[in-house]
C-alpha cells in the first residue's frame, strides 16, 4: 500500500507517516563505508516509489555525501514534491569547530543549499544546542534565512526541555520564527528519558521526528544477549552496526532494553508483524503531538520491512504492555 500523508503539527506540510533517514549515507565507521552513492540512490528510489516525500539529512552526514548523494538524486526529479530537512550545529564550511554563530549558520545554509542542488530547505534544525551563542543570536539568524526564502521551517534536534522551552518563549516575545518540528532520540526502550521533553512538544503544538526509532537496529530483534550479567554485551549479526561499531552498546542497550524487546516480540508475534515493524508503530500513535519516526535502513528490504509499519495497528492493551515492560515488579524503572 502507498504511504498516505500526515500533517507535520503545526507546519501544514504534508508528510508520509515515516521519513528517511540518510546519517549513515557516505559514513565511514571502522573502515566499513556504511551506504555508498548506489545503495544510497536504491533506498532513495525505494522509499519515493512507496509514496515517500520526507527526506532527512544534515550537512555534516558522510562529511556532505550525505546532502550530495541526495542533491544528485534530486536532480533528477521534482522538487516540490518533497519535503527536505537539513541540520546545522557541526561545520562543513565554517573555520570554527561547531557552533550557531550568525556566521556559522550563514555559511552552513549555503554549503547545504549548494550539496542538496536547491535553493531552499524545507526544514532546518539546529543538530545541538549551543551553550556559548544566546539563543536569540541563533534565532534572529535563522528567522532571517526564513525571510530571505532559503528555509521554511525551523526545527530543533535533541536538547534539554529547558531549552526547547526558552527557545520558543524567546521567539515569542522577540518576535521570531519558532521551532515547529522537534527530532529528539525517542524508541520504545527510551521513553521516560524524554518524557518532559515531549510534554513541551505537545503542549506548544510541535510535530516529533524521533531519531533512532529502532535504537540502531536492536528493537529489529536481530541482537541476541551475551552475558547475563553486562546488559551491554551482545551477540551481533556479521555486518549489523553492532558488529562494527564501537558505541553500539552504550548508545542503544540496556536492561530496560531487552525487556521492553521482549515485549515487543510477544506483540510482533500477535499481530503477525515484525518487532521493527511494532516498535515503529509504537511511536506513531500519538495523542498529543504528530509523531513522524526517521527510519534508517541499510538494505531495500530492510527500508520495505519498516515501511509496513504503516499499515500495522495496535491495540491499546499491545500498546500499554510494551510501554510498561520498562517497569519491575517494584514499579521501578529498569536500568542499564
Ligand atoms: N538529530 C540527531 O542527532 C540524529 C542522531 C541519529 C540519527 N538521526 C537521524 O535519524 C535517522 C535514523 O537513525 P538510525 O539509523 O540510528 O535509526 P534506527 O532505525 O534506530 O537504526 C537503523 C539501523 O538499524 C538497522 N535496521 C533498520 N531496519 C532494520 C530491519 N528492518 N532489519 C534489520 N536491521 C534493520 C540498520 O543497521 P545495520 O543493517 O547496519 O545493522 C539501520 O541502519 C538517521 O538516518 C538520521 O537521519 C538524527
Amino acid at each position: 500500500m502507498a504511504l498516505d500523508r500526515v500533517t507535520l503539527g503545526s507546519t501544514g506540510l504534508q508528510v508520509a507517516p515515516l521519513c528517511l533517514g540518510t546519517w549513515r549515507f557516505g559514513k565511514e565507521t571502522g573502515g566499513v563505508l556504511e551506504t555508498d552513492r548506489g545503495d544510497a540512490h536504491d533506498l532513495l528510489d525505494a522509499y519515493a516509489e512507496r509514496g515517500g516525500n520526507f527526506v532527512d539529512t544534515a550537512n555534516g552526514y558522510g562529511d556532505g555525501k550525505s546532502e550530495e548523494w541526495i542533491g544528485d538524486w534530486l536532480a533528477g526529479r521534482d522538487r516540490e514534491e518533497f519535503v527536505v530537512a537539513s541540520k546545522v550545529y557541526w561545520t562543513q564550511m565554517s573555520a570554527v569547530d561547531e557552533n550557531l554563530s550568525r556566521k556559522t549558520i550563514r555559511a552552513e545554509i549555503e554549503g547545504t543549499l549548494d550539496r542538496l542542488g536547491t535553493d531552499y530547505l524545507d526544514l532546518y534544525y539546529i543538530h545541538r544546542w549551543d551553550d556559548d551563542t544566546p539563543i536569540e543570536v541563533t534565532l534572529r539568524a535563522l528567522s532571517d534565512l526564513v525571510r530571505e526564502g532559503k528555509v521554511n521551517y525551523l526545527g530543533a534536534s535533541t536538547t534539554a526541555s529547558w531549552k526547547l522551552t526558552k527557545a520558543l518563549w524567546t521567539s515569542d516575545v522577540e518576535g521570531l520564527e519558532r521551532f515547529e518540528v522537534t527530532q529528539p532520540l525517542f524508541h520504545a526502550a527510551y521513553y521516560e528519558d524524554v518524557r518532559e521533553y515531549l510534554e513541551v512538544a505537545g503542549d506548544q503544538g510541535l510535530a516529533v521526528c524521533p531519531y533512532s526509532p529502532l535504537a540502531g537496529g536492536f528493537l529489529t530483534g536481530k541482537y541476541e544477549r551475551a552475558d547475563e550479567d553486562d546488559p551491554q554485551a551482545v551477540r551481533a549479526p556479521d555486518g549489523s552496526r553492532g558488529s562494527f561499531d564501537e558505541y553500539f552498546g552504550d548508545w542503544y542497550v540496556s536492561e530496560r532494553g531487552w525487556r521492553v524487546l521482549d515485549a515487543v516480540r510477544a506483540v510482533a508475534e500477535e499481530v503477525d508483524a515484525t518487532p521493527a515493524q511494532v516498535a515503529l508503530r509504537w511511536l506513531m500513535d500519538r495523542e498529543a503531538f504528530t509523531c513522524v519516526p526517521i527510519v534508517g535502513a541499510r538494505t531495500v528490504d530492510q527500508l520495505e520491512e519498516n515501511l509496513a509499519a504503516a499499515d500495522l495497528s495496535l491495540s491499546g492493551d499491545q500498546r500499554r504492555r510494551i510501554t510498561e515492560a520498562r517497569y519491575g515488579e517494584d514499579g521501578r524503572r529498569h536500568g542499564h
